[in-house]
């Protein structure tokens, strides 16, 4: 018996499950919109516990609302593996960004099954509750809950555009998910590899199939509110408007100008701008936008954080504003033992691979406080992501799957 799963990894099953999930928020133009605890993420997770309970996988989902799939290993006392990724996705989401890891990490177990390898540790399969933060604002709401990096009760206060807040809305997907045993909040693990496409160009312009994911780049998150004042389009005089999105205009200009580098390394991104009353013949009396901010180095990006409200200020004339920061984490770097492993699997298997760091943030993020942690990439087309069109191929999304199935195996040994 070879101590190795991965020749046990089927391709062709992996893919089917990753095309039957992509049906829960399936989008005309062949992406996902599955929003983080909507009715399509309860489908979605309702059918990893139905294929969980084929392969007799122990479910059991935390309060937080990350669903766990346990693989049983003989040493209960010992520490398990996790291995896993998000089933939420953004608006105009595809179909490989999070279900991929969550999917990658079922196959492996079950190629580690199959093959009748046997473990010390448990593994658990995990997808974390709200990555994405696209419907509740900040993502990786979950595994922050679980490292312990943000407390649940300040999570269950977020709210959505629609004034839903997480705690109600994880309160419909427990009552859902009832019959599930419930798992303490953050338990000890031993560790944590994610697989993920990799959301950048680099691995397919290289032909790479594997990327060792060095470590993630900082990044911060913010929310800025302008206030002015509604008045009709038509009688107001322009001396006296108080236009909150003309402001926002102005502070987005002077923002867009300071981040501006050469280089092209600081990523500086405004995704969401909301007016109201967003009536044709009102002045915008309010603006709120997001602003999401990234960095390599994490004392640039902590310079760059602190001029965001200095400029908003010096640019909201005759308006207000208020600028929140609503998360802020520091680049990482992931454990040089797992960054091994991953790199003598790809190796063994004969797969090209390089390091790479990850510009795109990820649940590993928070699992890197706690244990040691790892992530495997796989090349995706042109790096289009967070895009209906996202796409990879068969073979590469296997190659992931294979190289996970070996690491896991050797760490749960
Ligand atoms: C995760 O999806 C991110 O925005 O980096
Ligand atoms: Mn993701
Ligand atoms: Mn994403």
């Amino acid at each position: 018996m070879s101590l190795y799963p991965s020749s046990h990894v089927d391709e062709s099953r992996l893919c089917s499950r990753i095309e039957a999930m992509a049906r829960f928020g399936a989008t005309e133009k062949g992406g996902v919109n599955r929003q983080a605890l909507s009715a399509e993420d309860i489908q979605a997770q309702k059918e990893m516990i139905r294929w969980g309970r084929q392969l007799k996988l122990d479910a059991s989902i935390d309060p937080a609302g990350n669903l766990f799939l346990r693989l049983k290993g003989a040493d209960d006392s010992a520490e398990p593996v996790l291995s896993g990724s998000h089933l939420d996705s953004q608006p105009s989401g595809g179909k490989y960004d999070g279900a991929f890891g969550v999917l990658a990490a079922f196959e492996a177990v079950q190629a580690i099954q199959s093959a009748g390898i046997p473990l010390r540790r448990h593994i658990d399969i995990v997808a974390w509750m709200n990555e994405e933060g696209s419907r509740f604002a900040p993502g990786m709401a979950g595994s922050a809950a679980f490292a312990g990096s943000r407390t649940l009760d300040e999570i269950r206060q977020v709210v959505d555009a629609q004034g839903v807040s997480v705690g109600q809305a994880l309160d419909t997907v427990m009552a859902e998910l009832s019959e599930l045993p419930i798992r303490p909040l953050g338990f000890p693990v031993s560790a944590y590899i994610e697989a993920h496409i990799e959301q950048g160009p680099v691995l397919e312009r290289e032909n790479m199939v594997i990327g060792v994911v060095t470590g993630i780049q900082g990044k911060k998150t913010y929310r800025v509110t302008v206030t002015g004042e509604t008045a009709h389009a038509g009688t107001s005089c322009r001396a006296e408007r108080r236009d909150a999105l003309l402001a926002s205009v102005a502070i987005i200009r002077a923002l867009t100008t300071h981040m501006h580098d050469k280089e092209d390394v600081v990523k500086f991104t405004i995704g969401r701008l909301n007016i109201q009353p967003n009536a044709p013949s009102v002045v915008p009396g309010v603006a709120v936008f997001s602003i999401d901010l990234r960095h390599p180095d994490s004392k640039i990006l902590s310079i760059l954080g602190d001029a965001i409200p200095i400029i908003c200020q010096a640019h909201a004339d005759p308006c207000q504003v208020v600028v929140e920061e609503l998360s802020s984490a520091a680049s990482l770097v992931f454990t040089p033992s797992i960054r091994r492993c991953i790199a003598q699997a790809a190796q063994r298997l004969g797969l090209p691979q390089r390091e790479i760091n990850s510009a795109a943030g990820h649940d590993a993020r928070y699992l890197n406080d706690v244990c040691a942690t790892g992530m495997i990439f796989v090349p995706c087309h042109l790096g289009i992501t967070h895009n209906e069109a996202e796409s990879a191929t068969p073979k590469d999304l296997a190659d992931g799957a294979r190289v996970l199935a070996d690491v896991l195996a050797e760490l749960a040994a």
